[in-house]
């Protein structure tokens, strides 16, 4: 069977997983009673997200209010930026439970519910910043790791006066510090962009024979979860950039990108994930597919696995797994840009 919304009532102590210890925040919703079935709205107007490196002054400008609006909200309000961030730490950190399957964990990660929870995170993000600008439009960039342009910190993230900084991120990562997706500590750049291409390439295309090589192994009501069973690009690029971000050295855990629990601090993590989402849409729709022919998973565990979410408008919402497979469907696109990564072989 799929696995089922959790139950937010039961929502418990988290679990530090780098360290295994309980850890001393709540990282629960606010609880509701009322649960609305999420329809996908009519699509008007599609939203783009822009690469993070080539937004404009005005896009800065318009971002940077809506994080800040967002850090404003009341602490309670399930839109606030702490909650949003806490988001993450709930599905990922052992808050919750499976319901019905006595104290056995709810996990996202590692596994076929990878892609489709971090899509929906980051879909009602991105509507309650638009919602708080007033820009229905508003679309998040996405941080191009993948791309030689891309592969810094983009700018706007690391500037200390605005409200998309974070100080907890490795002092020694920001820019020009080039992304390592290999963790390689290589100081040699040109060794370390080929590298990354090499890594691109494999995980999108060379390595996956069939749908779950890259969206991640099966996980259905019952099971627990075991990261052998994540994806290509989760295991691959997606985790490594956690680490490459998170400060190991002067923080106590990683945080915040390197720790489940905190990464969702971090603005830079939606700009992180909205590129993870991309590589998703890429696979699915623009790939040779000689070697996958098949990209849908069809099993119905998968199709009806269902998460809860707050919406832009504060309600709480279920939404199924189903209807986020088409990302045009939800409403957005992503600005094209090239892939040197496409015929990297090594
Ligand atoms: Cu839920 Cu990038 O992790």
């Amino acid at each position: 069977n799929p696995i089922q919304a959790p139950e937010l009532n039961k929502c418990g102590t988290a679990t530090n997983l780098n360290n295994g210890e309980k850890l001393d925040i709540n990282c629960c919703p606010p609880i509701s009673d009322r649960i609305i079935d999420y329809k996908l709205p009519p699509v008007f107007q599609m939203k783009i997200r822009p690469s993070a490196h080539r937004v404009s002054p005005e896009y800065m400008f318009k971002f940077n209010t809506a994080i800040d609006r967002m850090k404003r909200l009341p602490k309670d309000d399930p839109r606030n930026f702490m909650q949003q961030a806490n988001i993450h730490c709930a599905y990922c950190n052992g808050a919750y439970d499976q319901p019905g399957q006595g104290t056995l964990d709810l996990q996202i990660h590692n596994s076929w519910l990878f892609f489709p929870f971090h899509r929906w995170y980051l879909y009602f993000y991105e509507r309650i910043l638009g919602k708080l600008i007033g820009d229905p439009t508003f679309a998040l960039p996405f941080w191009n790791w993948d791309n030689p342009k891309g592969m810094t910190m983009p700018p706007m993230f690391v500037d200390p006066k605005s409200s998309l900084y974070d100080k907890k991120r490795n002092q020694e990562h920001l820019p020009p510090a080039v992304v390592d997706l290999g963790l390689t500590n290589s100081t040699d750049t040109l060794q370390v962009v080929a590298n990354n291409l090499t890594i691109m390439y494999s995980e999108m295309i060379r390595g996956n024979s069939d749908a779950n090589d890259f969206m991640g192994q099966a996980y259905r009501e019952g099971d627990e979860s075991s990261a052998k069973a994540a994806g290509s690009s989760e295991r691959g690029s997606h985790t490594s950039v956690h680490a490459w971000v998170g400060d190991f050295k002067d923080q106590p855990s990683g945080e915040d990108m390197g720790n489940f629990y905190s990464a969702g601090r971090d603005p830079l993590f939606y700009s992180h994930h909205a590129n993870v989402d991309r590589m998703w849409t890429l696979w699915q729709y623009f790939l040779p597919s000689n070697k996958v022919p098949d990209k849908r998973i069809t099993d119905t565990d998968f199709l009806n696995t269902a998460f809860l979410f707050y919406d832009e408008n504060a309600q709480l919402v279920r939404v199924t797994v189903k209807d986020c497979l088409d990302n045009l469907r939800m409403g957005y696109d992503f600005e094209r840009i090239d892939l040197p990564w496409l015929d990297y072989r090594p």
